[in-house]
């Protein structure tokens, strides 16, 4: 049994299909890259497992147990994480405040212990909780929204296009960030992107899809040096 399990998803916003039977497992602590472009379907396959999107059919567990039917908050209090497209943090309250939102799983007493953990991988965060949100820069934002959903120490952690609209040298900081999280806190991670090459880089097994569909899968590096996947989806 693998920690996450999709079986055959069909996720439906009226009479548009945004998937067709996507079939997909992650290992406890494996980094799955989930590459594909505009419109292929990656945000609605993360917000299937998130409770978020229309699910017409298939199936999606987690250590064997459905989550089908449940809302994001109880998706979350099973251990899943989520850091958005386009970020999402309030920006009308402050960092802590942001922070605050993503722990409502936490026990009072366990809060102020994670705040630190995770402000260890943020420094930056750190130096100013009392800054409202809105007022960050991009790449603080999406760091932002990275330590909001750590705060419910998830095991299973979805990112949606973290390196969306970043410069160059904040994606490569973010990079090192996610495996820097990642392998301290033995965590499974899906990176959902556009940004192909660098998502591969990340992870050791990679995913393809395009047009609803998987394509393709395997282990990153070997789908990186496949000449037919560098002509049809890395533009190389
Ligand atoms: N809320 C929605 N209502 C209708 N169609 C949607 C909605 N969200 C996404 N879609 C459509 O579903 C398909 C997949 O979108 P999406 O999952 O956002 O892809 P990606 O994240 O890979 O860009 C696209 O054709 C998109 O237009
Ligand atoms: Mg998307």
């Amino acid at each position: 049994m693998s920690l996450l399990e999709l079986d055959d998803v069909e996720v439906r916003y009226g009479s548009v299909r945004a998937t067709h039977g996507i079939s997909l497992r992650v290992e406890e602590a494996e980094t799955v890259a989930l590459v594909g472009s505009n419109g292929a379907g990656k945000s609605s396959t993360l917000k299937a497992i998130m409770g978020m999107a229309p699910v017409a059919r298939g199936g999606v567990r987690l250590d064997g147990v459905p989550l089908n039917g449940l809302r994001p908050s109880q998706v979350v209090r099973r251990g899943v994480g989520y850091s958005p497209e386009g970020r999402r943090v309030f920006p009308m309250l402050s960092v802590l405040d942001n922070l605050r939102t993503g722990a409502f799983t936490l026990p009072r007493a366990r809060f102020t212990a994670r705040l630190e953990q995770v402000y260890a991988y943020f420094p930056r965060l750190k130096e100013r909780p009392g800054q409202l949100a809105g007022s960050l820069s991009g790449g603080e934002q999406q760091m932002l929204a990275i330590a909001r959903a750590l705060m419910s120490c998830p095991r299973l952690f979805l990112l949606d296009e973290p390196s969306l609209g970043l410069a160059p040298v904040i994606v490569q900081r973010i990079g090192e960030l996610i495996t820097e999280i990642q392998r301290s806190e033995g965590l499974a991670v899906i990176l959902a992107e556009q940004n192909a090459l660098w998502a591969m880089r990340l992870a050791q097994r990679t995913a393809v899809i395009d047009l609803g569909r998987i394509q393709l899968e395997g282990p990153s590096e070997q789908l990186r040096h496949n000449e037919d996947v560098r002509r049809a989806y890395l533009g190389t």
